[in-house]
């Protein structure tokens, strides 16, 4: 089994996404996309201040524009914000030649993570909790449905989840292997 085109990662906010994508692209040779990350750049704006000017429409058609195009792009783990999923004309540019992965994180663990966030506009009320817990209600089951790896990441290191979904993604690849692969990419 040859290692597939691209790894997305999906999942709530707290998740892990962005460090784990980060850590896990690093291991694979493959270069690392965040969506939200790069919509921020192209906007010359954080988040929330385009949920500000735009409303949460105007920021959910700028990630289907961007998911398109990182839809292309070869050899990437890409880490999407939480509500990617929502759309249904996402889907396609979510799974196009990739493998998707769930990083299923408890609402315990989600609402630690995001406790001091303030780039997160749909926390930014009086019980983010209360959200995170309805949110989880509405996209677990399509974060499920959509992914074909489901990865728990409660009380797992960063280094252990990446361990894990590398053995998940390409098991029959012994790690010297792998090595040999990103070595070969620095140099190319
Ligand atoms: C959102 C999650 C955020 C970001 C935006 C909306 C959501 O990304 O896209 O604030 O709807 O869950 P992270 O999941 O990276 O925090």
């Amino acid at each position: 089994m040859s290692l597939p085109k691209r790894v997305v990662l999906v999942g709530p906010m707290g998740a892990g996404k962005s460090t784990i994508g980060r850590m896990l692209a690093k291991e694979l040779g493959y270069r690392f996309l965040d969506s939200d990350r790069i919509i921020e750049d192209r906007c010359g704006a954080n988040i929330p201040w385009i949920f500000d000017v735009e409303g949460e429409d105007g920021f959910r058609q700028r990630e289907t524009a961007m998911l398109a195009e990182l839809s292309e792009y070869p050899q990437t783990v890409l880490a999407t914000g939480g509500g990617a999923i929502m759309k249904e004309e996402n889907h396609a540019h979510l799974k196009r030649d990739a493998v998707v992965v769930y990083l299923k994180t408890s609402i315990e663990q989600q609402v630690e993570r995001t406790r001091r966030d303030r780039n997160r506009p749909l926390l930014q009320n009086d019980d983010p909790e209360a959200v995170l817990r309805n949110l989880f209600a509405i996209r677990d089951p399509v974060y499920s449905r959509l992914a074909d790896i489901v990865m728990f990441t409660d009380r797992k290191s960063p280094r252990l989840v990446v361990r894990q979904l590398v053995n998940r993604i390409n098991p029959r690849t012994p790690r010297h292997k792998r090595q040999i692969r990103k070595e070969g990419r620095n140099h190319a």
